[in-house]
Protein backbone atom coordinates (compact mmCIF):
# COMPACT_ATOMS: atom_id res chain seq x y z
CA UNK A 1 0.00 0.00 0.00
CA UNK A 2 1.43 3.61 -0.99
CA UNK A 3 0.72 6.50 1.19
CA UNK A 4 0.04 9.47 0.09
CA UNK A 5 1.75 12.63 2.08
CA UNK A 6 0.83 15.99 2.48
CA UNK A 7 -1.18 18.49 4.43
CA UNK A 8 -3.56 16.82 6.60
CA UNK A 9 -6.67 19.13 5.39
CA UNK A 10 -5.46 18.20 1.62
CA UNK A 11 -8.78 17.99 0.93
CA UNK A 12 -9.45 21.60 0.97
CA UNK A 13 -7.10 21.36 -1.62
CA UNK A 14 -8.61 18.81 -4.16
CA UNK A 15 -10.74 18.84 -7.43
CA UNK A 16 -13.16 15.93 -6.86
CA UNK A 17 -14.12 14.14 -9.60
CA UNK A 18 -16.94 11.46 -8.75
CA UNK A 19 -17.27 7.86 -11.08
CA UNK A 20 -19.38 4.48 -10.87
CA UNK A 21 -17.31 1.92 -11.40
CA UNK A 22 -20.06 0.24 -13.77
CA UNK A 23 -19.76 3.00 -15.99
CA UNK A 24 -16.38 4.15 -16.49
CA UNK A 25 -14.53 1.37 -18.80
CA UNK A 26 -14.88 -2.27 -19.33
CA UNK A 27 -11.78 -4.11 -19.58
CA UNK A 28 -12.96 -7.43 -19.45
CA UNK A 29 -15.92 -7.19 -22.40
CA UNK A 30 -19.00 -8.20 -20.14
CA UNK A 31 -20.67 -5.08 -20.52
CA UNK A 32 -20.12 -3.84 -17.23
CA UNK A 33 -17.22 -1.27 -16.03
CA UNK A 34 -14.95 -2.74 -13.80
CA UNK A 35 -11.35 -1.87 -11.78
CA UNK A 36 -8.70 -2.88 -14.01
CA UNK A 37 -11.10 -0.63 -16.61
CA UNK A 38 -10.39 2.25 -14.02
CA UNK A 39 -6.78 2.24 -13.61
CA UNK A 40 -6.64 2.02 -17.35
CA UNK A 41 -8.08 5.48 -17.55
CA UNK A 42 -6.31 7.05 -14.77
CA UNK A 43 -4.16 8.97 -16.68
CA UNK A 44 -6.89 10.66 -18.57
CA UNK A 45 -8.09 11.08 -14.97
CA UNK A 46 -5.16 12.95 -14.16
CA UNK A 47 -4.75 14.90 -17.34
CA UNK A 48 -8.08 16.98 -16.37
CA UNK A 49 -6.21 18.41 -13.47
CA UNK A 50 -8.80 16.89 -10.48
CA UNK A 51 -6.73 15.34 -7.70
CA UNK A 52 -9.46 12.92 -5.57
CA UNK A 53 -11.53 10.40 -6.76
CA UNK A 54 -14.98 9.56 -5.09
CA UNK A 55 -16.03 5.78 -6.25
CA UNK A 56 -19.64 4.85 -5.49
CA UNK A 57 -20.40 1.61 -3.81
CA UNK A 58 -18.66 -1.19 -5.31
CA UNK A 59 -18.67 -3.96 -2.63
CA UNK A 60 -21.01 -6.84 -2.90
CA UNK A 61 -24.63 -5.89 -3.33
CA UNK A 62 -28.12 -7.41 -5.06
CA UNK A 63 -27.63 -3.73 -7.37
CA UNK A 64 -31.46 -2.86 -6.48
CA UNK A 65 -30.05 0.63 -5.35
CA UNK A 66 -26.81 0.41 -7.38
CA UNK A 67 -24.91 -0.84 -4.74
CA UNK A 68 -26.06 1.25 -1.56
CA UNK A 69 -27.58 -1.76 -0.85
CA UNK A 70 -24.80 -3.63 0.89
CA UNK A 71 -24.95 -7.10 0.71
CA UNK A 72 -21.16 -7.49 2.62
CA UNK A 73 -19.30 -4.17 3.62
CA UNK A 74 -15.94 -5.86 2.69
CA UNK A 75 -16.27 -8.28 -0.45
CA UNK A 76 -15.81 -6.61 -3.51
CA UNK A 77 -19.07 -6.77 -6.45
CA UNK A 78 -17.45 -9.88 -8.76
CA UNK A 79 -18.41 -7.44 -12.04
CA UNK A 80 -16.45 -4.82 -10.99
CA UNK A 81 -13.16 -6.94 -10.30
CA UNK A 82 -11.16 -8.45 -7.01
CA UNK A 83 -10.01 -7.21 -4.02
CA UNK A 84 -6.54 -7.25 -5.84
CA UNK A 85 -7.26 -4.78 -8.35
CA UNK A 86 -8.55 -2.58 -5.74
CA UNK A 87 -5.49 -2.20 -3.89
CA UNK A 88 -3.73 -2.40 -7.61
CA UNK A 89 -6.19 0.79 -8.36
CA UNK A 90 -5.63 2.79 -5.00
CA UNK A 91 -1.86 2.40 -5.32
CA UNK A 92 -1.47 3.26 -8.89
CA UNK A 93 -3.80 6.45 -7.77
CA UNK A 94 -1.80 7.20 -5.32
CA UNK A 95 1.21 7.05 -7.64
CA UNK A 96 -0.06 9.71 -9.69
CA UNK A 97 -1.09 12.11 -6.61
CA UNK A 98 -4.77 11.24 -6.67
CA UNK A 99 -6.52 10.49 -3.64
CA UNK A 100 -9.02 8.44 -3.27
CA UNK A 101 -12.31 8.51 -1.54
CA UNK A 102 -14.86 5.78 -1.32
CA UNK A 103 -18.20 4.78 0.32
CA UNK A 104 -19.31 3.81 3.84
CA UNK A 105 -23.14 3.03 3.94
CA UNK A 106 -23.86 3.07 7.41
CA UNK A 107 -27.69 3.97 7.78
CA UNK A 108 -28.98 0.56 5.92
CA UNK A 109 -27.97 -2.94 4.27
CA UNK A 110 -29.57 -4.48 1.77
CA UNK A 111 -32.75 -7.24 2.85
CA UNK A 112 -30.02 -9.64 1.13
CA UNK A 113 -27.45 -9.07 3.78
CA UNK A 114 -26.39 -12.17 5.97
CA UNK A 115 -27.39 -9.97 9.10
CA UNK A 116 -31.17 -9.23 8.07
CA UNK A 117 -31.39 -12.95 6.64
CA UNK A 118 -30.45 -14.21 9.85
CA UNK A 119 -32.45 -11.07 11.63
CA UNK A 120 -35.79 -11.93 9.56
CA UNK A 121 -35.65 -15.63 10.28
CA UNK A 122 -36.42 -15.28 13.65
CA UNK A 123 -37.24 -13.67 16.51
CA UNK A 124 -34.43 -15.26 18.21
CA UNK A 125 -31.73 -15.19 16.14
CA UNK A 126 -28.27 -13.43 17.24
CA UNK A 127 -28.61 -10.94 14.66
CA UNK A 128 -32.59 -9.45 15.13
CA UNK A 129 -31.47 -6.28 17.40
CA UNK A 130 -29.22 -5.24 14.47
CA UNK A 131 -32.36 -4.21 12.83
CA UNK A 132 -35.60 -1.69 13.97
CA UNK A 133 -38.83 -4.00 14.76
CA UNK A 134 -42.40 -2.95 15.60
CA UNK A 135 -45.71 -4.17 15.85
CA UNK A 136 -47.05 -1.48 14.33
CA UNK A 137 -46.36 0.82 11.55
CA UNK A 138 -47.50 4.03 13.79
CA UNK A 139 -44.41 4.73 15.67
CA UNK A 140 -42.08 7.08 14.74
CA UNK A 141 -44.79 9.19 12.76
CA UNK A 142 -43.43 12.53 12.21
CA UNK A 143 -40.66 10.70 10.06
CA UNK A 144 -41.33 12.07 6.10
CA UNK A 145 -40.81 9.49 2.99
CA UNK A 146 -37.51 10.18 0.99
CA UNK A 147 -38.43 8.17 -1.49
CA UNK A 148 -41.60 9.11 -2.03
CA UNK A 149 -42.32 8.24 -5.66
CA UNK A 150 -41.71 4.28 -4.45
CA UNK A 151 -42.29 3.85 -0.86
CA UNK A 152 -45.69 4.52 0.69
CA UNK A 153 -44.20 3.99 4.30
CA UNK A 154 -40.79 3.76 6.29
CA UNK A 155 -42.31 0.45 7.65
CA UNK A 156 -42.27 -2.99 5.62
CA UNK A 157 -44.20 -5.94 7.27
CA UNK A 158 -41.81 -9.02 7.55
CA UNK A 159 -44.44 -12.09 7.49
CA UNK A 160 -42.23 -14.54 8.90
CA UNK A 161 -41.44 -13.46 12.41
CA UNK A 162 -44.96 -10.92 12.31
CA UNK A 163 -43.36 -7.81 12.52
CA UNK A 164 -42.52 -4.68 10.65
CA UNK A 165 -38.94 -3.51 10.06
CA UNK A 166 -38.20 0.41 9.57
CA UNK A 167 -36.25 1.44 6.14
CA UNK A 168 -35.69 5.16 5.43
CA UNK A 169 -35.32 4.64 1.87
CA UNK A 170 -36.25 1.59 -0.35
CA UNK A 171 -38.45 -1.19 1.39
CA UNK A 172 -35.50 -3.92 0.83
CA UNK A 173 -32.69 -1.63 2.32
CA UNK A 174 -33.68 -2.27 5.82
CA UNK A 175 -32.15 0.54 8.71
CA UNK A 176 -29.57 -0.72 11.11
CA UNK A 177 -30.29 0.01 14.72
CA UNK A 178 -27.50 1.83 15.97
CA UNK A 179 -28.98 1.78 19.59
CA UNK A 180 -26.91 -1.42 19.11
CA UNK A 181 -23.38 -1.09 20.62
CA UNK A 182 -22.96 -4.57 18.04
CA UNK A 183 -24.06 -2.71 15.25
CA UNK A 184 -21.90 0.35 16.20
CA UNK A 185 -18.66 -1.84 16.62
CA UNK A 186 -19.31 -3.77 13.09
CA UNK A 187 -19.50 0.08 11.29
CA UNK A 188 -16.15 0.59 12.97
CA UNK A 189 -14.70 -2.14 11.74
CA UNK A 190 -15.61 -1.82 8.31
CA UNK A 191 -14.25 1.63 8.52
CA UNK A 192 -11.03 0.83 9.90
CA UNK A 193 -11.08 -2.08 7.04
CA UNK A 194 -10.83 0.44 4.36
CA UNK A 195 -8.81 3.10 6.00
CA UNK A 196 -6.17 0.17 6.97
CA UNK A 197 -6.71 -0.36 2.79
CA UNK A 198 -5.48 2.82 2.19
CA UNK A 199 -8.50 4.74 1.00
CA UNK A 200 -7.70 8.39 1.96
CA UNK A 201 -11.55 9.58 2.95
CA UNK A 202 -15.07 7.88 3.39
CA UNK A 203 -18.28 9.72 1.95
CA UNK A 204 -20.74 8.65 4.72
CA UNK A 205 -23.87 7.87 3.41
CA UNK A 206 -27.54 9.61 4.54
CA UNK A 207 -25.78 10.00 8.24
CA UNK A 208 -28.66 12.05 9.35
CA UNK A 209 -30.88 8.90 9.79
CA UNK A 210 -28.89 6.78 12.15
CA UNK A 211 -31.11 7.03 15.29
CA UNK A 212 -35.06 6.96 16.04
CA UNK A 213 -36.71 8.62 18.52
CA UNK A 214 -40.54 9.34 18.87
CA UNK A 215 -42.09 13.01 18.78
CA UNK A 216 -39.11 13.94 16.50
CA UNK A 217 -38.57 13.95 12.43
CA UNK A 218 -36.00 10.89 13.48
CA UNK A 219 -33.12 13.07 11.51
CA UNK A 220 -30.05 14.74 12.84
CA UNK A 221 -30.46 13.30 16.23
CA UNK A 222 -27.91 14.42 19.04
CA UNK A 223 -27.23 10.77 19.06
CA UNK A 224 -26.35 10.55 15.84
CA UNK A 225 -23.29 13.28 17.01
CA UNK A 226 -21.96 11.04 19.80
CA UNK A 227 -21.70 8.30 17.12
CA UNK A 228 -19.77 10.32 14.76
CA UNK A 229 -17.59 11.93 17.00
CA UNK A 230 -16.72 8.21 18.87
CA UNK A 231 -16.17 7.46 14.89
CA UNK A 232 -13.76 10.40 13.95
CA UNK A 233 -11.91 10.01 17.49
CA UNK A 234 -11.06 6.70 16.46
CA UNK A 235 -10.15 7.26 13.20
CA UNK A 236 -7.77 10.26 14.32
CA UNK A 237 -5.88 8.25 16.41
CA UNK A 238 -5.29 5.46 13.82
CA UNK A 239 -5.44 6.95 10.77
CA UNK A 240 -5.06 11.29 11.63
CA UNK A 241 -4.62 12.34 7.99
CA UNK A 242 -7.82 10.55 6.27
CA UNK A 243 -11.09 12.10 6.09
CA UNK A 244 -14.92 12.22 6.62
CA UNK A 245 -17.35 13.59 4.43
CA UNK A 246 -20.80 13.59 5.60
CA UNK A 247 -24.24 13.54 3.56
CA UNK A 248 -26.75 15.27 5.67
CA UNK A 249 -29.05 17.12 2.52
CA UNK A 250 -30.24 19.43 5.44
CA UNK A 251 -30.17 23.54 6.31
CA UNK A 252 -26.58 25.07 6.52
CA UNK A 253 -27.71 25.50 9.98
CA UNK A 254 -28.77 21.80 10.80
CA UNK A 255 -25.18 20.60 8.97
CA UNK A 256 -23.29 22.66 11.14
CA UNK A 257 -23.67 20.33 14.07
CA UNK A 258 -22.08 17.51 11.68
CA UNK A 259 -18.66 19.93 11.55
CA UNK A 260 -18.99 19.05 15.88
CA UNK A 261 -16.14 21.70 16.96
CA UNK A 262 -14.14 20.33 14.06
CA UNK A 263 -14.23 16.66 15.77
CA UNK A 264 -16.80 15.19 13.75
CA UNK A 265 -17.00 15.07 10.00
CA UNK A 266 -14.36 16.92 8.21
CA UNK A 267 -16.50 18.03 5.55
CA UNK A 268 -19.84 18.53 4.35
CA UNK A 269 -22.07 18.77 0.99
CA UNK A 270 -23.83 22.56 0.80
CA UNK A 271 -27.00 20.76 -0.74
CA UNK A 272 -28.55 24.09 -0.54
CA UNK A 273 -26.43 25.83 -2.31
CA UNK A 274 -26.65 23.58 -5.90
CA UNK A 275 -30.57 24.24 -6.68
CA UNK A 276 -29.80 28.02 -6.50
CA UNK A 277 -27.05 28.06 -8.86
CA UNK A 278 -29.86 26.72 -11.30
CA UNK A 279 -32.23 29.33 -10.05
CA UNK A 280 -29.49 31.99 -10.46
CA UNK A 281 -28.72 31.34 -14.20
CA UNK A 282 -32.20 30.97 -15.35
CA UNK A 283 -33.40 34.13 -13.47
CA UNK A 284 -30.35 36.17 -13.83
CA UNK A 285 -30.34 37.03 -10.63
CA UNK A 286 -27.59 37.12 -8.27
CA UNK A 287 -29.42 36.97 -4.96
CA UNK A 288 -30.29 32.93 -4.45
CA UNK A 289 -26.46 32.69 -4.64
CA UNK A 290 -25.67 35.71 -2.28
CA UNK A 291 -28.63 35.30 -0.18
CA UNK A 292 -27.50 31.01 1.15
CA UNK A 293 -23.77 31.82 0.99
CA UNK A 294 -24.86 34.60 3.55
CA UNK A 295 -27.16 32.40 5.98
CA UNK A 296 -24.30 29.91 5.78
CA UNK A 297 -22.78 29.78 9.15
CA UNK A 298 -18.71 29.75 9.39
CA UNK A 299 -17.58 26.30 9.99
CA UNK A 300 -14.67 25.00 12.25
CA UNK A 301 -10.94 26.46 10.80
CA UNK A 302 -10.13 22.51 9.70
CA UNK A 303 -13.31 21.97 8.14
CA UNK A 304 -15.07 22.47 4.60
CA UNK A 305 -17.90 22.26 2.00
CA UNK A 306 -18.15 19.86 -0.73
CA UNK A 307 -19.94 21.74 -3.45
CA UNK A 308 -21.00 20.31 -6.89
CA UNK A 309 -23.95 21.09 -9.72
CA UNK A 310 -24.56 17.09 -10.58
CA UNK A 311 -24.70 14.28 -9.23
CA UNK A 312 -25.50 10.26 -9.45
CA UNK A 313 -28.98 10.92 -7.81
CA UNK A 314 -31.65 13.31 -8.84
CA UNK A 315 -30.53 17.06 -8.69
CA UNK A 316 -32.64 17.44 -5.31
CA UNK A 317 -35.07 20.19 -4.32
CA UNK A 318 -35.69 19.22 -0.65
CA UNK A 319 -33.83 22.43 0.06
CA UNK A 320 -35.82 25.33 -1.42
CA UNK A 321 -39.26 26.56 -0.65
CA UNK A 322 -42.26 25.26 -2.41
CA UNK A 323 -42.11 28.54 -4.88
CA UNK A 324 -38.67 27.85 -5.27
CA UNK A 325 -39.19 24.12 -6.48
CA UNK A 326 -42.16 24.89 -8.48
CA UNK A 327 -39.95 27.30 -10.24
CA UNK A 328 -37.21 25.10 -10.96
CA UNK A 329 -39.47 22.07 -12.04
CA UNK A 330 -40.89 24.34 -14.39
CA UNK A 331 -38.03 25.45 -15.94
CA UNK A 332 -36.10 22.22 -16.11
CA UNK A 333 -38.64 19.58 -16.07
CA UNK A 334 -41.42 20.24 -18.05
CA UNK A 335 -41.50 16.80 -19.09
CA UNK A 336 -43.09 15.03 -16.33
CA UNK A 337 -40.35 11.94 -16.89
CA UNK A 338 -37.58 13.94 -16.24
CA UNK A 339 -38.71 14.10 -12.64
CA UNK A 340 -37.92 11.88 -9.83
CA UNK A 341 -39.25 11.99 -5.96
CA UNK A 342 -38.66 15.65 -4.86
CA UNK A 343 -36.06 16.39 -7.49
CA UNK A 344 -35.31 16.47 -11.19
CA UNK A 345 -33.54 13.57 -12.96
CA UNK A 346 -31.33 15.24 -15.81
CA UNK A 347 -27.22 16.07 -16.37
CA UNK A 348 -25.53 19.29 -16.66
CA UNK A 349 -25.47 19.99 -20.26
CA UNK A 350 -29.55 19.21 -21.23
CA UNK A 351 -30.06 20.89 -17.91
CA UNK A 352 -28.37 23.74 -19.81
CA UNK A 353 -29.80 23.26 -23.11
CA UNK A 354 -26.58 22.38 -23.97
CA UNK A 355 -25.29 26.06 -24.12
CA UNK A 356 -21.66 26.18 -24.21
CA UNK A 357 -21.61 29.47 -21.99
CA UNK A 358 -23.66 28.60 -19.22
CA UNK A 359 -22.15 24.83 -18.78
CA UNK A 360 -18.70 26.98 -18.84
CA UNK A 361 -20.03 29.71 -16.56
CA UNK A 362 -21.68 26.93 -14.38
CA UNK A 363 -18.09 25.56 -14.00
CA UNK A 364 -17.26 29.08 -13.08
CA UNK A 365 -19.32 28.76 -10.27
CA UNK A 366 -18.67 25.81 -8.99
CA UNK A 367 -14.52 26.26 -9.42
CA UNK A 368 -14.45 29.29 -7.91
CA UNK A 369 -17.24 30.07 -5.34
CA UNK A 370 -15.92 28.47 -1.50
CA UNK A 371 -15.69 25.02 -0.85
CA UNK A 372 -14.22 21.92 -2.83
CA UNK A 373 -15.61 21.08 -6.15
CA UNK A 374 -16.78 17.92 -7.22
CA UNK A 375 -17.45 16.93 -10.40
CA UNK A 376 -19.80 14.23 -11.88
CA UNK A 377 -18.36 11.89 -14.67
CA UNK A 378 -18.99 12.60 -17.97
CA UNK A 379 -19.99 16.17 -17.43
CA UNK A 380 -16.71 17.44 -18.22
CA UNK A 381 -17.66 16.58 -22.09
CA UNK A 382 -21.06 17.90 -21.90
CA UNK A 383 -22.67 14.25 -21.73
CA UNK A 384 -26.53 13.62 -22.16
CA UNK A 385 -28.98 11.78 -20.12
CA UNK A 386 -31.87 9.03 -21.20
CA UNK A 387 -35.10 9.59 -19.73
CA UNK A 388 -36.74 6.24 -20.80
CA UNK A 389 -34.39 4.59 -18.29
CA UNK A 390 -35.98 4.05 -14.25
CA UNK A 391 -34.73 5.65 -11.31
CA UNK A 392 -31.68 7.03 -11.69
CA UNK A 393 -29.69 5.27 -14.33
CA UNK A 394 -30.54 7.69 -16.95
CA UNK A 395 -27.80 9.79 -15.47
CA UNK A 396 -25.32 6.51 -15.30
CA UNK A 397 -24.73 5.53 -18.43
CA UNK A 398 -21.53 4.19 -20.02
CA UNK A 399 -18.72 7.17 -20.37
CA UNK A 400 -18.55 8.27 -23.76
CA UNK A 401 -14.69 7.50 -24.76
CA UNK A 402 -14.95 7.82 -28.37
CA UNK A 403 -17.15 7.05 -31.98
CA UNK A 404 -15.91 3.24 -31.41
CA UNK A 405 -18.70 0.61 -30.98
CA UNK A 406 -20.32 1.01 -27.50
CA UNK A 407 -18.76 4.68 -27.22
CA UNK A 408 -15.33 3.01 -26.75
CA UNK A 409 -16.47 2.17 -23.14
CA UNK A 410 -17.13 -2.04 -24.03
CA UNK A 411 -16.41 -4.68 -26.42
CA UNK A 412 -19.29 -6.20 -25.29
CA UNK A 413 -22.39 -6.88 -27.46
CA UNK A 414 -24.52 -3.88 -27.44
CA UNK A 415 -27.25 -6.04 -25.89
CA UNK A 416 -25.17 -6.66 -22.95
CA UNK A 417 -24.33 -3.46 -21.63
CA UNK A 418 -25.10 -2.69 -18.47
CA UNK A 419 -27.13 0.32 -20.01
CA UNK A 420 -27.41 1.53 -23.29
CA UNK A 421 -25.44 4.23 -24.30
CA UNK A 422 -26.41 7.71 -25.23
CA UNK A 423 -27.29 7.32 -28.64
CA UNK A 424 -29.20 10.39 -29.87
CA UNK A 425 -28.21 13.16 -32.14
CA UNK A 426 -27.39 15.45 -30.33
CA UNK A 427 -25.59 13.81 -26.85
CA UNK A 428 -24.56 9.99 -28.86
CA UNK A 429 -21.47 9.13 -28.26
CA UNK A 430 -20.74 9.32 -32.19
CA UNK A 431 -20.82 13.27 -31.56
CA UNK A 432 -19.88 13.84 -27.37
CA UNK A 433 -16.84 11.88 -27.05
CA UNK A 434 -13.21 11.96 -25.12
CA UNK A 435 -11.42 11.61 -27.98
CA UNK A 436 -13.23 13.89 -30.56
CA UNK A 437 -13.13 16.58 -27.70
CA UNK A 438 -9.24 16.00 -26.73
CA UNK A 439 -8.53 17.26 -30.59
CA UNK A 440 -9.97 20.64 -30.05
CA UNK A 441 -8.37 23.67 -27.90
CA UNK A 442 -12.01 25.12 -27.00
CA UNK A 443 -13.78 22.01 -26.67
CA UNK A 444 -15.45 21.59 -23.58
CA UNK A 445 -13.27 19.22 -22.28
CA UNK A 446 -10.21 20.79 -22.77
CA UNK A 447 -11.75 24.72 -21.63
CA UNK A 448 -12.81 22.40 -18.31
CA UNK A 449 -8.80 21.32 -18.03
CA UNK A 450 -8.20 24.70 -18.30
CA UNK A 451 -10.07 26.23 -15.65
CA UNK A 452 -9.08 23.19 -13.07
CA UNK A 453 -5.31 24.07 -14.00
CA UNK A 454 -6.27 27.69 -13.05
CA UNK A 455 -7.78 27.20 -10.30
CA UNK A 456 -5.23 24.42 -9.01
CA UNK A 457 -2.76 27.29 -9.70
CA UNK A 458 -4.15 29.37 -6.56
CA UNK A 459 -5.08 27.73 -2.86
CA UNK A 460 -7.08 30.66 -2.23
CA UNK A 461 -9.97 28.95 -4.36
CA UNK A 462 -10.20 26.13 -1.65
CA UNK A 463 -8.91 28.31 1.64
CA UNK A 464 -9.51 31.87 1.12
CA UNK A 465 -12.48 34.19 2.29
CA UNK A 466 -15.80 35.07 0.14
CA UNK A 467 -16.80 38.55 -0.09
CA UNK A 468 -19.48 39.71 -2.52
CA UNK A 469 -19.34 42.92 -4.10
CA UNK A 470 -22.41 44.19 -4.62
CA UNK A 471 -23.36 46.37 -7.33
CA UNK A 472 -26.71 48.40 -9.47
CA UNK A 473 -26.58 45.46 -12.08
CA UNK A 474 -28.30 41.65 -10.20
CA UNK A 475 -27.44 39.91 -13.61
CA UNK A 476 -23.32 40.14 -12.67
CA UNK A 477 -22.04 37.77 -9.41
CA UNK A 478 -19.06 39.73 -8.11
CA UNK A 479 -16.89 38.41 -5.27
CA UNK A 480 -13.58 38.92 -3.92
CA UNK A 481 -11.55 35.28 -2.41
CA UNK A 482 -8.87 36.61 -0.44
CA UNK A 483 -6.49 34.28 1.70
CA UNK A 484 -3.57 36.58 3.28
CA UNK A 485 -1.98 38.66 0.69
CA UNK A 486 -3.33 36.60 -2.17
CA UNK A 487 -6.43 38.15 -3.50
CA UNK A 488 -8.51 37.08 -6.98
CA UNK A 489 -11.82 39.23 -8.05
CA UNK A 490 -14.51 36.78 -9.76
CA UNK A 491 -17.23 38.36 -12.40
CA UNK A 492 -19.93 36.50 -13.29
CA UNK A 493 -22.19 37.43 -15.80
CA UNK A 494 -25.56 35.28 -15.13
CA UNK A 495 -27.34 36.70 -18.15
CA UNK A 496 -27.58 35.93 -21.58
CA UNK A 497 -27.22 39.75 -22.29
CA UNK A 498 -23.88 41.64 -22.50
CA UNK A 499 -23.81 43.17 -19.16
CA UNK A 500 -22.04 46.01 -17.79
CA UNK A 501 -21.09 46.56 -14.06
CA UNK A 502 -19.24 49.61 -12.05
CA UNK A 503 -17.44 47.91 -8.74
CA UNK A 504 -16.58 49.79 -6.03
CA UNK A 505 -12.73 48.51 -5.78
CA UNK A 506 -11.58 50.69 -3.18
CA UNK A 507 -10.59 48.04 -0.83
CA UNK A 508 -7.32 47.17 -3.28
CA UNK A 509 -6.87 50.54 -4.54
CA UNK A 510 -3.68 50.77 -5.91
CA UNK A 511 -3.35 46.94 -6.86
CA UNK A 512 -2.96 45.70 -10.56
CA UNK A 513 -5.32 43.28 -12.31
CA UNK A 514 -4.15 40.31 -14.17
CA UNK A 515 -6.57 37.98 -16.05
CA UNK A 516 -5.66 34.46 -14.87
CA UNK A 517 -6.25 32.52 -18.09
CA UNK A 518 -4.74 34.13 -20.05
CA UNK A 519 -2.26 36.65 -18.15
CA UNK A 520 -3.62 39.67 -19.60
CA UNK A 521 -2.61 42.81 -17.50
CA UNK A 522 -5.76 44.79 -16.88
CA UNK A 523 -5.56 49.08 -15.85
CA UNK A 524 -4.29 49.60 -12.73
CA UNK A 525 -6.81 50.12 -9.60
CA UNK A 526 -6.85 54.15 -9.65
CA UNK A 527 -9.94 54.77 -8.44
CA UNK A 528 -12.66 53.22 -6.49
CA UNK A 529 -14.83 53.09 -8.96
CA UNK A 530 -14.11 50.49 -11.60
CA UNK A 531 -16.03 49.81 -14.92
CA UNK A 532 -16.11 46.29 -16.52
CA UNK A 533 -18.26 44.75 -19.99
CA UNK A 534 -18.87 41.25 -19.71
CA UNK A 535 -20.55 38.75 -22.58
CA UNK A 536 -23.61 36.62 -22.82
CA UNK A 537 -22.91 34.17 -19.39
CA UNK A 538 -19.50 35.44 -19.19
CA UNK A 539 -16.77 35.39 -16.70
CA UNK A 540 -13.51 37.47 -15.78
CA UNK A 541 -11.35 35.27 -12.92
CA UNK A 542 -8.56 38.34 -12.06
CA UNK A 543 -5.49 37.66 -9.99
CA UNK A 544 -5.29 41.33 -7.89
CA UNK A 545 -1.42 41.63 -7.55
CA UNK A 546 -0.40 44.43 -4.73
CA UNK A 547 1.56 47.33 -6.01
CA UNK A 548 4.88 46.09 -4.60
CA UNK A 549 4.41 42.62 -6.06
CA UNK A 550 3.52 44.61 -9.06
CA UNK A 551 7.03 46.15 -9.38
CA UNK A 552 8.37 42.99 -9.21
CA UNK A 553 6.40 41.38 -11.65
CA UNK A 554 7.69 44.42 -13.68
CA UNK A 555 11.24 43.34 -13.78
CA UNK A 556 10.74 39.61 -13.25
CA UNK A 557 8.86 40.16 -16.77
CA UNK A 558 11.63 41.42 -18.15
CA UNK A 559 13.59 39.18 -17.62
CA UNK A 560 11.31 36.58 -18.07
CA UNK A 561 11.58 38.24 -22.36
CA UNK A 562 14.79 35.81 -22.09
CA UNK A 563 13.58 33.01 -19.47
CA UNK A 564 9.80 32.18 -20.97
CA UNK A 565 9.09 29.37 -18.61
CA UNK A 566 9.08 31.90 -15.49
CA UNK A 567 5.15 33.21 -14.70
CA UNK A 568 4.19 36.76 -14.38
CA UNK A 569 1.80 35.93 -11.90
CA UNK A 570 2.41 34.15 -8.65
CA UNK A 571 -0.62 33.27 -7.12
C1 LIG B 1 -27.73 8.30 -0.83
C2 LIG B 1 -27.22 7.99 -2.22
C3 LIG B 1 -28.33 7.45 -3.07
C4 LIG B 1 -28.94 6.23 -2.41
C5 LIG B 1 -29.38 6.57 -0.98
C6 LIG B 1 -29.81 5.35 -0.21
O1 LIG B 1 -28.61 9.35 -0.83
O2 LIG B 1 -26.64 9.13 -2.78
O3 LIG B 1 -27.88 7.13 -4.36
O4 LIG B 1 -30.02 5.76 -3.15
O5 LIG B 1 -28.32 7.15 -0.25
O6 LIG B 1 -28.71 4.52 0.06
Amino acid sequence: MTALHGAPDWYKDVIIYEIPVKSFFDKNHDGVGDFPGLIEKLDYIKDLGVTALWLLPFTDSPLRDDGYDIRDYTTIHPSYGSMDDVRRFIDKAHDLGLRVISELVLNHTSRTHPWFVSAASSRSSPYRDYYVWSDTPEKYRGTRIIFSDTEKSNWTWEPRTRQYYWHRFFHHQPDLNFENPKVQEELLKVVKFWFGLGVDGLRCDAVPYLFEREGTSCENLPETHTFMKRLRAEVDREFPDRMLLAEANQWPQDVLPYFGEGDEFHMAYHFPLMPRLFIAIAKSDNRPIIDILDQTPKIPSACQWAIFLRNHDELTLEMVNDQERDYLWSTYAQDPRMRLNIGIRRRLAPLMQNDRRKIDLMHSLLLTLPGTPILYYGDEIGMGDNVHLGDRNGVRTPMQWSSDKNGGFSRANPSDLYSPVIQNPIYGYQVVNVENQARFPTSPLNTLRQMIAVRQSARLFGRGELHFLHSKNRSILAYFREMGKDVALIINNLSDRAESVTLDLSRYRGYSIVEMFDKTPFPLIARARFHFTLSPYGFFWLSLIPPARTQRNHARAASSASHPERRLIDS
